[in-house]
């Protein structure tokens, strides 16, 4: 009897929820004009709604095509980090040094800073990363010592078997020197960001003057193309800096009407030579004095260090706040290739593997190129990214720290994703998973974006 009566519930349920599904006719209406628009004419685009409470698909379009998902792939990157290394995890950054310190303050040996992989380290984001801390601790460290001279700086990066500050291969050429495309590196500094301050010309198509910069690394010089926009054209200035290099390019236009105090962002070149460098030049230590940077391989382990300080991130989860509020890229390849370290994968095969093991997920659904969906070669199914969200709402202890790290968006809690005629949004919207991205959109950005969310306030 009381069997019967549980499956007539069930299936009233389901029925109830098919009839939820059909009668949503705002949603249906909306979708059906949706998918007539011109804007999608040649685009190829996917939708997947899921159930919270029975975890049903009430929706789909396409959710089996993958499809490059901007930085909605922040939210799988998100829930993986989370998952393989905790709320609680910390990076952890050592000031040692070698050798013996004499009475005239002469180390006959080296300073060195061990990154692991921190992207944290020197961001303004918090009040106890910021570099100029980190940099007065470190010299009275050093100072308390006594020592005055050294031999030179170390960066130890040998925590990632690969080398040091690298851009992912899918990466484009167009982002490189830009702040959104800077590499990561064991050790990280201020964001591996700098300022380049603009000023206009007085006339549309005159020269643009470089007035200024922010944490300038050493040595780097631009050849400064930019010319200025007609008014309202604002910023389409971008920089050309490759990993690694010591000259770039600026190039695009400022509108004529932008701000006296304007800049850009950049990519630092080599975020661990920068920190040297600021360090160097901070303890008024000579411009000759060598800065090495030593991999894996070239640890000396018969070399005797003494630590001066371990310096710890802030908790996982307030990392992963960032990532997810101002989808900071950086922080996604970081947060990849920590889980490839300590799941013994491939960068590469991360996303894949934590689909298909916690999530059942086909593993040939998530091909990922990058950990924050900036690669254009990034692909993922809308189901896949729906299914990961579902599960981490009905049964991840660390969920409460992953839903508070996704903005809100029109009235919406969901991480939105852009990059070339790309756009995306997932997340969750009135007991609703929903995951949706476009490819190939043609038009403006913010009309075709108007148009996902006035689909998605059906939903609400
Ligand atoms: C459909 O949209 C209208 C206008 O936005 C709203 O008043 C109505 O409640 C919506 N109906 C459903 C079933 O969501
Ligand atoms: C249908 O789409 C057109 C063009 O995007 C838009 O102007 C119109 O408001 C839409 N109608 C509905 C019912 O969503
Ligand atoms: C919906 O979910 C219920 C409960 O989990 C399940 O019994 C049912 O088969 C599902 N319906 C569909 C169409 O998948
Ligand atoms: C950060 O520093 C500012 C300025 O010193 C202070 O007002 C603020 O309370 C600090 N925030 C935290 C979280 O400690
Ligand atoms: C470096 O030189 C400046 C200017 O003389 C001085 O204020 C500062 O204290 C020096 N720094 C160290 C670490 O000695
Ligand atoms: C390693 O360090 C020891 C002790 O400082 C030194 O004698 C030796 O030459 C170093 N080995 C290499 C390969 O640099
Ligand atoms: C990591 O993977 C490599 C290559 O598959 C294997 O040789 C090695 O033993 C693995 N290490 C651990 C700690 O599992
Ligand atoms: C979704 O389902 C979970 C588990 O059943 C529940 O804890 C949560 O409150 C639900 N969320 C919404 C928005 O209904």
């Amino acid at each position: 009897m009381e069997t019967g009566f549980f499956i007539i519930f069930i299936n009233l349920y389901v029925i109830a929820h098919k009839i939820y599904a059909i009668e949503n006719s705002n949603f249906s209406n909306t979708w059906n004009n949706f998918t007539q628009d011109s804007q999608l004419l040649h685009a190829t685009y996917s939708i997947t709604i899921i159930d919270n409470s029975t975890g049903n698909v009430t929706f789909s379009f396409n959710k089996d095509i993958g499809l490059a998902p901007a930085s909605t792939m922040k939210t799988v990157t998100g829930a993986a980090a989370f998952h393989y290394l905790g709320t609680d995890y910390r990076y952890k950054t050592l000031l040692q040094y070698s050798g013996k310190v004499n009475p005239f303050g002469i180390l006959n040996g080296y300073i060195y800073i061990v990154g692991s992989g921190d992207p944290s380290l020197g961001s303004w984001r918090w009040n106890e990363t910021k570099g100029d801390i980190i940099m007065q601790h470190w010299i009275s460290l050093i100072n308390g010592k006594g020592i005055k001279q050294c031999r030179g700086i170390i960066l130890d990066l040998s925590i990632w078997p690969d080398q040091t500050q690298t851009v992912p291969d899918g990466y484009p050429w167009g982002g490189l020197g830009n702040y959104y495309a800077t590499g990561s590196s064991a050790l990280n500094w201020r964001e591996n960001q700098f300022r380049i301050f603009l000023l206009p010309g007085s006339t549309v198509g005159s020269p643009v003057t470089v007035t200024g910069f922010e944490n300038l690394p050493q040595l780097i010089t631009f050849t400064n193309e930019l010319v200025t926009g007609p008014p309202g054209s604002g910023d389409l200035a971008d920089v050309y800096l490759a990993p690694d290099s010591t000259h770039g390019y600026l190039r695009g236009s400022l509108g004529i009407d932008s701000p006296k105090d304007f800049s850009i962002g950049a990519a630092t070149p080599n975020s661990a030579i920068h920190i040297a460098d600021e360090l160097r030049q901070r303890m008024n230590w000579s411009k000759s004095m060598p800065i090495k940077i030593i991999y894996q391989q070239d640890v000396n382990t018969t070399v005797n260090r003494i630590t001066l300080d371990t310096y710890q991130s802030p908790p996982l989860s307030e990392i992963v706040y960032w990532f997810e509020q101002d989808s900071i890229n950086m922080y996604g390849e970081v947060l990849i290739k920590t889980v490839a370290q300590i799941t013994n994968s491939s960068t590469n095969r991360v996303l894949p593997l934590y689909c298909y093991n916690e999530h059942g997920i086909e593993q040939t659904a998530v091909a990922t190129r990058d950990g924050s969906g900036l690669s254009p070669q990034n692909r993922i199914t809308t189901l896949a990214i729906a299914r990961v969200l579902y599960n981490i709402q009905q049964r991840a202890s660390w969920f409460p720290s992953f839903e508070r790290a996704l903005p809100i968006a029109n009235g919406i809690r969901m991480k939105g994703g852009f990059i070339s005629n790309v756009l995306s949004y997932s997340g969750y919207v009135n007991k609703q998973v929903f995951s949706i991205i476009t490819n190939n959109y043609n038009g403006v950005t913010s009309v075709m974006r108007q148009k996902i969310w006035n689909l998605l306030n059906t939903l609400k």
